[in-house]
């Protein structure tokens, strides 16, 4: 069966531009013992990909090869099997990349239970749920009462952070790009306070959202949030280090805060990739659960529609423009 693929063919200069990519036609093999073949219905858009497509490899992950199909996660049907464990009609979770049909051995893919909306999954039980989870549970810790600010606060990562601090008795100030995405914040997902960072006085709406002081600091963004937070840490303060997206497409990376206060004030700064934590996935899945089956967690997709709306899409997650989880539905 012939099917659309989308190769990445050349490295980005700074932006994620259309000549980076190849669409092509392919065609699906016949399957060996032990296949199956995947139809995806919904691919995941994440920041991530920008440090993928870069030569880097020094990174916790080797970049994309040129002429390879670009990577992505994503879930889809299973259209034909060789492999017992998994039926024709499943559903499956994994890595599946910039393809329409994907043949796998089955490794790394995750079958779906049925009834679970898969926006649902790709918002909350995978990446963003369990980047969420990892950071402010396991790393941060959080205690009840103490005071969270998490930056890029409403996409699919800063959404989830929130809500799970909001779930566990802590107050919660998040940050975020207008002032829709903020009202969506404190008036949809309960959040104590939202503030848009690119507002003039944002060290003096932080500090007064923050009057005891800020414990935890969930840093998605980097940027002016992140000098403006670091002179609020309280002793005894850890910051997780999820991602620096306001630093993904420049060539002169921001400047970050004196160190001085990390002494003063006996900080933790802590960064984390999710690769490394796969091992803690069937727990944090069943905890990112309990909370969405207690409507203590909402989500909101951002869905494109059509492959080849991934080569343009992508760029919403850094200018903002996604309000939600960014998918591409098939
Ligand atoms: N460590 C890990 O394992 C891991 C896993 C997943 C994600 N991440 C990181 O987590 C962060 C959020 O990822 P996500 O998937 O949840 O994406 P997202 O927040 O759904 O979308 C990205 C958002 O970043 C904000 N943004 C873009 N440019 C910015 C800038 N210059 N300054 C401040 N904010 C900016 C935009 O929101 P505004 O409208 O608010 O500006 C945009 O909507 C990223 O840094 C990503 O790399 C890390």
């Amino acid at each position: 069966m012939e099917y659309t693929a989308i190769k990445l063919v050349k490295r980005p200069e700074l932006a994620i531009t259309p000549d980076l990519f190849e669409v092509v036609r392919l065609q699906t093999p016949e399957l060996q013992d032990g296949q199956i073949l995947i139809k995806q219905t919904h691919m995941s858009l994440d920041p991530a990909m920008k440090g993928w497509m870069m030569p880097d490899r020094d990174s916790y992950i080797p970049p994309v090869e040129l002429g390879d199909v670009m990577r992505s996660s994503g879930v889809g049907e299973i259209v034909e099997s060789k492999n017992d464990r998994f039926p024709v009609g499943a559903r499956v979770q994994g890595m599946t990349g910039w393809a329409e049909y994907i043949v796998s051995n089955g490794q790394g893919m995750n079958l779906l239970p049925e009834g679970i909306p898969t926006e649902a999954v790709l918002c909350v039980l995978a990446l963003p749920g369990m980047t969420a989870y990892q950071g402010l549970m396991n790393i941060g810790k959080p205690k009840a009462g103490e005071t969270l600010v998490v930056s890029g606060a409403a996409g699919s990562v800063g959404s989830m952070v929130g809500q799970i601090a909001k779930a566990e008795g802590l107050t919660v100030i998040g940050t975020a790009g207008s002032d829709d995405k903020c009202q969506w914040l404190t008036e949809e997902l309960g959040f104590d306070a939202a503030i848009n960072y690119k507002s003039d006085d944002l060290a003096k709406q932080l500090a007064a959202a923050a009057p005891n002081g800020v414990d935890l600091y969930f840093e998605n963004t980097g940027g002016a949030v992140q000098h403006a937070v670091f002179n609020l840490m309280n002793a005894h303060g850890r910051i997780m280090v999820c991602g620096m997206i306001s630093d993904y497409n420049t060539s002169n990376p921001s400047v970050g805060p004196n160190w001085m206060n990390i002494i003063k004030k006996r900080l933790t700064i802590q960064g984390f990739t999710m690769p490394d934590h796969y091992d803690k996935i069937p727990s944090m899945m069943q905890a990112m659960s309990g909370y969405l089956m207690e409507g203590k967690i909402k989500y909101r997709a951002h869905t494109l529609h059509g492959l080849e709306s991934a080569i343009e899409g992508i760029n919403l997650l850094f200018t903002g423009g996604n309000t939600g989880k960014l998918m591409v539905e098939l």
